[in-house]
């Protein structure tokens, strides 16, 4: 709760090409909540150096995040979209998390242990406290939802963990956070290995969309998508294939598993994969022109940068120095 509006927070990496799985676990989201809440949609480049990042690259991918906030329908006048850097209370609140955080909490944590597996030469400390970042990003803005992909809940628990015991300790402090997942969506597979999630960073380009795939690659791609070979479209445990398809066309045209499944009824997966590939098309498109038309426009982003960093800094600080007085660090003399 901020200044008696319900907030909502959420982020995403800035890291790879953002994949269709991004978009219908937790932009589209972002979009439909945006009326109803304060928001903050941050761009975490802090969270992406927990993995080792070209620096330019990181600035341009940072950069083109940011755009695509806004491409996807989120007002930068009325939404705070903002880059993680450029406010330093999360670091701060971050750090003051940590001496609130067990390690056996972050010790169960599956996305580290997956990281960690995957880079062997770099299991720094950042990449383990990941998750308490996460949680300073959240609190900081009193966030009364988190809308997010089923990969994050665990974050979440932790997020909702941390402040509780802070707030048994030192009073209600922070909002206690929920995590708002879409009816469908919050997991999209890999179109390759459908057992897998659709990841930025799969080695094999053809098991995700790419938000700035082409027409011809988006509809290539659905077509060789891996399924079963009864060539019926039924949503069930054991097609795995099929159901994922299922879900990205219900998630891009609105419509429910029994109203797809009826579609298609009589009907092959040929002709379904062609659909799928082509409702995507329908809503990255757009998507896809609107992002051209802004990058265009660098005097507009940039102000809106410089204006939404000072909108969260002013928030965050609140929250921030709440804390620092709770956990007895001196006043400012001002
Ligand atoms: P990131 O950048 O990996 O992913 C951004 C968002 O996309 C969702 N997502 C998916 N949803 C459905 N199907 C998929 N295959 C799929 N892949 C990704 C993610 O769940 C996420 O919502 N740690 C976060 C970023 C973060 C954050 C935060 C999020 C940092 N601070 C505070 C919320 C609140 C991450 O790495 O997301």
């Amino acid at each position: 709760m901020l200044d008696g509006k319900k907030s909502l927070f959420s982020g995403m990496q800035a890291t790879g090409n953002l994949t269709l799985g991004n978009y219908l676990g937790a932009l589209k989201n972002w979009v439909t909540l945006n009326e109803e809440y304060e928001c903050f949609y941050c761009v975490v480049d802090e969270h992406s150096i927990t993995v080792r990042q070209d620096p330019a690259e990181l600035r341009k991918r940072a950069r083109a995040l940011l755009t695509l906030y806004i491409a996807a329908g989120l007002d930068p006048k009325k939404n705070c979209i903002y880059y993680q850097s450029h406010v330093s209370a999360h670091a701060e609140l971050s750090w003051i998390l940590n001496c609130y955080t067990y390690m056996g909490e972050l010790n169960r944590m599956t996305q580290f242990k997956d990281k960690s597996a995957k880079h062997t030469d770099n299991i720094n400390a950042g990449l383990y406290t990941y998750p308490v970042l996460m949680a300073a990003d959240i609190l900081l803005f009193q966030s009364d939802v988190v809308p997010v992909g089923s990969d994050q809940l665990q974050h979440l628990e932790l997020t909702r963990d941390v402040a509780m015991r802070f707030n048994n300790l030192y009073g209600d402090v922070f909002t206690i956070p929920e995590a708002y997942l879409g009816k469908v969506g919050a997991r999209i597979m890999s179109l390759q290995d459908p057992e897998k999630k659709m990841s930025k960073s799969d080695e094999n380009p053809n098991g995700s969309i790419y938000l700035m795939d082409d027409t011809d690659t988006i509809i290539r791609k659905c077509k060789r998508a891996v399924t079963d070979s009864d060539n019926q479209i039924l949503y069930s445990e054991d097609k795995p294939g099929i159901r994922n398809l299922i879900d990205i066309y219900s998630a891009t045209t609105g419509l429910s598993k029994e109203e797809v499944e009826k579609e298609f009824d009589g009907k092959g997966y040929g002709d379904f994969k062609l659909a799928v590939g082509e409702a995507i098309v329908s809503v990255l498109k757009p998507l896809q022109d609107r992002y051209n038309e802004l990058t265009a426009d660098k005097v507009f982003i940039d102000q809106m940068i410089k204006e939404n960093a000072e909108k969260a800094s002013y928030y965050a600080n609140k929250t921030l120095r709440k804390v620092q007085k709770k956990v007895g660090f001196p006043e400012r003399i001002r």
